[in-house]
C-alpha cells in the first residue's frame, strides 16, 4: 500500500501506536490479576482480532492458550442481521475452561451475542469478553463486555487489524475512514 493510498484513507489517528501499545498493557496487567492460578483459553474472532489478540497474549503473566473461530453474517448488509455462521469453530473442547472471547471492536453486538450464547452452550466454567474497541451507543443487545481497550465514536475505522473490503488492516493506529472512501464503494 502506497503512502497515498493510505492518506487517502485516514481521515484522523483516533487511537495511535503508543496509545494502543499502553492500554494493551493495562488490560494484560488486569487480565493476568484475575485469572491468576488459572489455565486461560483465549478465543480470537477471525480476523480482525488477531493483531490485538497477538499483543495482549505477550502481556500475560498467567498460562493460556489460544483458539480461532470464523463466523460471517448470512446475507450482504454492511449493518450485521444477527444471523451468524460459524466458518470455522474452534479445534477445542472448552467444556469446564475459562474462556476468554478476543474481538477487535463491539458495533450493534449482534455478533457478540450470537457467539456468547453459543460458545456458553458448550459449558465452560467460565465466559467473559475482551474488546479493543467498542462503538458508543450502538447497542442493538445487551452484551456484558468485561474488558473495554477504549470506547469510540460512532464512525467507521479502520488500522490495528480493522478491515474495510480486506484492506489497512496492517496500518499501526486505529484511524475514522475518510468519508469519500466510504461513499465511492456506496
Ligand atoms: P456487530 O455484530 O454489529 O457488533 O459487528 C461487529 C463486527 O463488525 C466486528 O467484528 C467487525 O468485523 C465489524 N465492524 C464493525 N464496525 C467496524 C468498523 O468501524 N471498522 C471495521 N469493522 C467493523
Ligand atoms: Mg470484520
Amino acid at each position: 500500500m502506497s503512502q497515498v493510498e493510505i492518506d487517502r484513507a485516514v481521515e484522523e489517528i483516533l487511537v495511535d501506536e503508543e496509545t494502543l501499545r499502553r492500554r494493551v498493557e493495562e488490560l494484560g496487567e488486569e487480565i493476568s490479576l484475575d485469572y491468576e492460578g488459572r489455565d486461560l483459553l483465549l478465543v480470537g474472532v477471525l480476523k480482525g482480532a488477531v493483531f490485538f489478540m497477538a499483543d495482549l497474549m505477550r502481556e500475560l503473566a498467567v498460562s493460556c492458550e489460544i483458539d480461532f473461530m470464523a463466523i460471517s453474517s448470512y446475507g450482504a448488509a454492511a449493518d450485521s442481521s444477527g444471523v451468524v455462521r460459524i466458518l470455522k469453530d474452534l479445534d477445542i473442547n472448552i467444556k469446564g475452561r475459562d474462556v476468554l472471547i478476543v474481538e477487535d471492536i463491539i458495533d450493534s453486538g449482534l455478533t457478540l451475542s450470537y457467539l456468547m450464547r453459543n460458545l456458553g452452550a458448550r459449558e465452560p466454567a467460565s465466559l467473559e469478553v475482551c474488546a479493543l474497541l467498542v462503538k458508543h451507543g450502538r447497542r442493538e443487545t445487551e452484551v456484558p463486555v468485561k474488558y473495554v481497550g477504549f470506547e469510540i465514536p460512532n464512525r467507521y475505522v479502520i488500522g490495528y487489524g480493522l478491515d474495510f473490503a480486506e484492506r489497512y488492516r496492517n496500518l499501526p493506529h486505529v484511524a475514522v475512514m475518510a468519508a469519500e472512501l466510504l461513499e465511492e464503494s456506496g
